[in-house]
């Protein structure tokens, strides 16, 4: 039975505050406590109730996604997660992928902060996973309490899973949520769309559901005499937004701000609104631009965020279908269907608001792009490895897996250029924890056989002479991602290069809190199939 579209309210997730209002209206430091929780969520009218993992500040208020947490720019919050999960995984893993698993029980989370600027021992490191009251640690598990300083420039985070091996099923499950940082001198000059009713998220995801409302995850993987279960993508029939399928919104003529969450496990999206309405994008991931740049299409990588204002008075019709036309895998999948085609819908009203809201001529100025300042140039190349039937086996980053020694090591205060070599089909979403990075170049390699027949014995870029291999076209980064992202698309056959900053983004200092402690930091595809098996690296700054 196929469910019926845009039956469903969008909800808004419930609130909570990373700070406290002390008498005056000062905000101050607080402490909040968010657990994870089995229960039952309902994603559609019509689905029987699915089994999830959810986040919230008790059982009875958990939600998948999990409560929208919003911080203050520069007000430090305290939080302890929690996890209060049963003893078994309600979903299949893999333990011939490095998986972290304790031998009493329990399903192992640790909760990592996407954008976030705040220690290692906070960062939500894969090896710092605990399981239900604390009873099973990691390795490198420090504190059950997160410190986060909230030292990042005003945007959009988001909290989710990353436990060792597990972190696709994790999020699968529902251990997502986001996460947004405030600074009311800065923002409100900007007169955007805001209050809950006109500036929203939407947390986009894609699920399977079996008829009984579970959720659906093939418990056999493509290649399974080598893993029984891993898939190299995970892809769902349904598109979720804020935990119901293919919702619909009831809006205003007037201006709305959406930012754009792609919480999927492996789905890029191509959105694009039915009517031709415009977005203006004044956001890309946890930053600002610098001026708004508008689009009618934009493709959204998983865990990347678009910041897109809407101006619903410009409709000449009555109702607008978020639409997605992005083939999975990207670039080279199948093309979408009517099904996953369509992401939401706006039934717009009749007549014009009021509206004060405006789009400013600018929004934020961040330093530019000082790429003669980078002390160092690296290089990462992205293999896939197959079995003979041609089924990807692995994928890793420079040839190395997560246990390797660390070779990533970038002196704080600092930044560096990386080069970003694709020697796979796919496009890889890479994201670097700690670091911002700004996109200064994509261009394609060249007799990508050869030099890649070269990288897979050597892993040597430079000896495999990449220079001369990239010289094939160039493709430039669109408008409203030229500014510091956390997380970008590697094309498949190019080298993508990239300035990061291991530094506060304004003053290009080193962090107010030791960012060389263990257990580090990791950078990774975030594409979660990959991130699990193993396209993940250590990061680790030094002094
Ligand atoms: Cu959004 Cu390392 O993750
Ligand atoms: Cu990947």
């Amino acid at each position: 039975a196929k469910l019926e579209m845009f039956v469903d309210e969008l909800p808004d997730m419930p609130k909570v505050k990373a700070f406290r209002v002390k008498k005056g209206g000062v905000p101050v430091t607080a402490r909040i406590t968010i657990g994870m929780y089995q229960k039952k969520w309902k994603f559609h009218r019509d689905l029987p109730p699915t089994t999830v993992f959810a986040f919230g500040t008790s059982n009875e208020t958990a939600t998948v996604p999990g409560p929208t947490i919003e911080a203050i720019q520069g007000i430090p919050a305290y939080v302890t997660w929690e996890n209060h999960l049963p003893p078994e995984h309600i979903l299949p893993s893999d333990p011939t992928i490095p998986t972290a698993a304790s031998r009493l029980g329990g399903v192992p989370t640790v909760v990592h902060l996407h954008g976030g600027i705040h220690p290692p021992a906070s960062d939500g490191h894969s090896t710092a996973w605990f399981t239900s009251s604390f009873r099973s640690t990691g390795p490198s598990f420090v504190s059950p309490v997160s410190f986060y300083p909230n030292v990042q420039e005003p945007g959009n985070l988001w909290y989710h899973d990353h436990a060792m091996g597990l972190t696709r099923v994790n999020l699968l499950a529902g251990l997502l949520g986001s996460y947004v940082v405030r600074n009311p001198y800065l923002e409100e000059p900007l007169n955007l769309p805001s209050g809950p009713r006109f500036d929203r998220q939407l947390v986009v995801f894609d699920r399977s559901f079996r008829t009984d409302g579970s959720l659906f995850l093939n418990s056999t993987g493509n290649n399974p005499s080598i893993h029984p279960q891993w898939q190299p993508e995970y892809f769902g029939d349904a598109i979720v937004v804020n935990g119901k399928a293919w919702p619909k919104l009831h809006v205003a003529r007037r201006k709305y701000r959406f930012r754009i969450i792609n919480a999927s496990n492996a789905r890029f999206y191509r959105f694009h609104l039915s009517n031709g309405l415009t977005f203006v994008h004044v956001g890309s991931d946890n930053n600002y631009l610098y001026k708004p740049v508008a689009s009618t299409k934009f493709l959204l990588a998983p865990s990347e965020i678009a910041d897109v204002i809407v101006d619903f008075s410009r409709s000449t019709t009555d109702s607008a279908v978020l639409a997605n036309d992005a083939p999975y895998p990207y670039p080279t999948g199948d093309p979408t269907d009517e099904f996953n085609g369509k992401v939401m819908k706006f039934i717009i009203r009749k007549h014009k608001t009021m509206d004060p809201t405006e789009i400013p001529r600018r929004l934020m100025v961040h330093p530019p792009p000082a790429a003669h300042r980078a002390v160092k140039t690296r290089h990462i190349a992205m293999y896939e490895f197959e079995s003979a039937t041609g089924e990807p086996i692995h994928l890793l980053l420079n040839n190395k897996t997560f246990d390797d020694p660390v070779t990533e090591t970038p002196k704080e205060g600092t930044s560096e250029i990386w080069y970003v070599i694709n020697l796979t089909e796919d496009n890889h979403p890479l994201h670097v924890h700690l670091g911002l990075f700004v996109v200064l170049e994509q261009k394609e390699l060249e007799d990508l056989d050869e030099f890649k027949d070269c990288m897979m014995k050597m892993n040597d870029a430079v000896g495999c002479h990449l220079g001369q291999h990239a010289r094939g076209k160039k493709v430039a980064v669109p408008k409203y991602e030229r500014g510091w992202k956390n997380v970008f698309k590697m094309m498949p056959g190019y080298v993508t290069k990239i300035l990061v900053r291991f530094s506060m983004l304004k003053t290009g200092l080193a962090y107010p809190f030791d960012a060389t402690a263990e257990p580090g930091y990791v950078y990774h595809c975030h594409i979660l199939d990959h991130e699990d098996n193993v396209m993940m690296r250590p990061l680790k700054l030094i002094a």
